[in-house]
């Protein structure tokens, strides 16, 4: 345990704590796309699937937990990395524009913050129902359409989406600097990588609130 907690409090530890909760959610984040676009073959589909979740009972919860646990590891090893490499700042930048930084590089703390906020609002929206205009216990593929027809629901869905898929691709890019795979010759497998992975799980989340706006989403389905 106190060697848990040391490696904890070193850079590198919370560093390692960071890339290992970001796989972990990356790879929740590519299971829930998948099964959420099924909804668009057929909103029974996702039914099924909801039915089959809640059929592990209580271990449903443990995986709720677990994931809650990860995105606490995630966010706070962010904050004290944050907090740490202004403490061993003396003084602050004479200029803050980045010289190398991309965008996505420069949005992480800003985009992490608004995917907290989205994740609090989107469980009371979609699991308790408590921000959902018309919710009905088990019709999860009903719930899901019916919640997205309003356009500014939609619309902060899919912005929050564009943000996570600029936070997977700088995340996943980060994350083979902090496994030690930097190296100039992996480089284009890195950026390659980093790439594929935010477009196929931000797109995959993107045509929900998009199919939506576009009227292609409805409920009855057409
Ligand atoms: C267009 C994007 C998304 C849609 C349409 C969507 C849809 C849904 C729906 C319908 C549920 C309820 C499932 C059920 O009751 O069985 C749900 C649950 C959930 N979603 Fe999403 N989701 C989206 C994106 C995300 C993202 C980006 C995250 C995380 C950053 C996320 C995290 C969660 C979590 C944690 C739950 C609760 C799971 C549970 O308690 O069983 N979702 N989502």
């Amino acid at each position: 345990m106190n060697r848990l907690v040391a490696i904890w409090r070193s850079t590198i530890g919370k560093k390692i704590a960071m890339a290992g909760s970001g796989i972990l959610l990356v790879l929740f984040l590519l299971s829930h796309m998948i099964s959420n676009a099924t909804v668009l073959s057929d909103p029974k589909h996702l039914d099924d699937y909801a039915a089959f979740l809640r059929s592990f009972g209580p271990l449903l919860w443990v995986a709720r937990l677990g994931l809650l646990a990860l995105v606490g590891i995630h966010v706070a090893a962010a904050w004290q990395l944050t907090q740490m490499a202004r403490g061993a700042r003396t003084a602050d930048y004479d200029r803050r524009e980045a010289q190398v930084a991309t965008y996505a590089a420069r949005t992480m703390r800003w985009g992490g913050v608004l995917v907290v906020v989205f994740i609090v609002y989107h469980i009371l929206h979609y699991t308790t129902g408590t921000l959902h205009p018309d919710f009905r216990e088990g019709e999860v593929g009903r719930n899901l359409i019916v919640g997205m027809q309003s356009v500014p629901v939609a619309l902060f869905y899919a912005v929050t989406m564009l943000t996570i898929g600029m936070h997977l691709w700088h995340g996943v890019w980060s994350v083979f600097q902090t496994l030690g795979v930097s190296h100039p010759a992996w480089d284009r497998t890195r950026r390659g990588l980093a790439v594929v992975l935010a477009v196929v799980i931000a797109g995959g989340f993107l045509l929900i609130p998009l199919s939506a706006l576009l009227g292609v989403l409805q409920w009855p389905p057409r």
